[in-house]
């Protein structure tokens, strides 16, 4: 369903993405930044509302939204990407019943501010046995007859370092509601379902969480499990978002005046790390050419790029790729990232125009 501009895909309105996506919005909006949730947002006094930071920690702690503010404040843009990010190229293969029919758009671009993680643990005294931070949302998630919090961990060398926030603020606004009012969790470079919304425990601890979202979720595996098609506790828990570029214009079967053709769109290089080339191609992986990066990004956000390509009369197959530092390139099809549960897409992204 779209309204205005807004893929919605589902009946409670708790899944939607902007679209199209426009090319003066390398920071998106407020209003419009994408919103994926497992459960109804959830109301919370922020008066009452406390963190609870316990573990594997010296001294646990139990902070207020005052408490927070007296830390140092910390601002980092970061693009937040959710792992089911063009899982809609895969129907090619086959269905994935069950899961979201994303599209290019689950994907937005904040400066998000708050107190970084490392300030909160070194307060608390981070004991030397840990190795996992685990987040714990407020939320109430329902699955096979449970109900809980979403949560999720990441390594403690990533926890530790500058970028990872306790984020109060997005855009220099107090998070709205349905991005995790008052405080979330904000990975930069990591999966969008690291970054926990309406935080309510930070846990220390030896191992990853337990959370189904960390154990049952967002992992990838690539054996079908035929006892239970959607199982995928066997595979890797999905950590760093990988390399990607996408074709925003033109779009999937426009028509385009044949000739001189404008196309655009973002790239994001691994784990923050800088985009080396991005390439685009009129003939599907055939010939490419350099595409310009017309507004850069930083270290934890996307960077939009062009290309003028010539398009005669007639079907072309348009195609993106990019690489980054690490040297690393993309995969060229989806059959190279196929998995059980239709996470990471990072294929050379694909759309077919009409030059007429
Ligand atoms: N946190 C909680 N508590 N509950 C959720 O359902 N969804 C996660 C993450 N944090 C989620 C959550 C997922 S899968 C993504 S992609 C991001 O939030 C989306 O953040 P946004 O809705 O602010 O864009």
């Amino acid at each position: 369903m779209t309204t205005g501009r807004r893929l919605v895909h589902d009946p409670e309105g708790l899944n939607s993405a902007p679209w199209p996506i426009r090319q003066d919005e390398l920071l998106t909006s407020t209003d419009c930044f994408f919103t994926r949730s497992h459960a109804a947002t959830p109301t919370i006094d922020a008066q009452t509302w406390r963190l609870e930071v316990e573990g594997l920690v010296e001294r646990p702690l139990r902070l207020s939204l005052d408490d927070l503010a007296g830390l140092p404040r910390r601002e980092v843009p970061a693009t937040l990407v959710c792992a089911g990010l063009r899982r809609d190229e895969y129907y090619a293969i086959g269905p994935l019943p069950g899961e979201l029919p994303w599209g290019p758009e689950p994907i937005s671009t904040g400066c998000w501010s708050g107190v970084a993680l490392a300030s909160v643990l070194q307060q608390a005294g981070v004991k030397r046995e840990a190795r996992f931070v685990e987040f714990i949302g407020l939320d109430s998630v329902e699955r096979h007859g449970h109900r809980f919090g979403f949560g999720g961990s990441i390594d403690i060398e990533k926890a530790l370092g500058p970028d990872v926030l306790l984020a109060a603020e997005l855009n220099g606004a107090p998070l709205p509601p349905d991005h995790g009012f008052p405080l979330r969790a904000v990975v930069p470079g990591w999966i969008g379902a690291r970054s926990v919304k309406w935080l309510g425990r930070v846990n220390v601890t030896t191992e990853p969480s337990q959370n189904y979202f960390q154990t049952k979720a967002y992992r990838v595996q690539y054996e079908v499990n035929h006892r239970d098609p959607r199982d995928v506790s066997a595979g890797t828990a999905l950590s760093e978002v990988p390399l990607n570029a996408v074709i925003l214009e033109p779009t999937r079967d426009q028509a385009v005046a044949a000739g001189r053709v404008r196309v655009w769109g973002w790239a994001m290089g691994s784990g923050g790390r800088a985009l080396t080339v991005v390439e685009v191609s009129p003939n599907g992986g055939s010939e490419w050419q350099r595409a310009e990066i017309a507004v850069p990004g930083s270290a934890w956000t996307w960077s939009l790029w062009e290309a003028t390509l010539d398009l005669p009369r007639g079907r072309h197959m348009l195609a993106v790729r990019a690489s980054d530092t690490s040297g690393a390139t993309q995969p060229a099809a989806v059959w190279d990232t196929w998995n059980v549960k239709g996470y990471a897409n990072n294929a050379w992204h694909r759309v077919p125009v009409q030059a007429e």
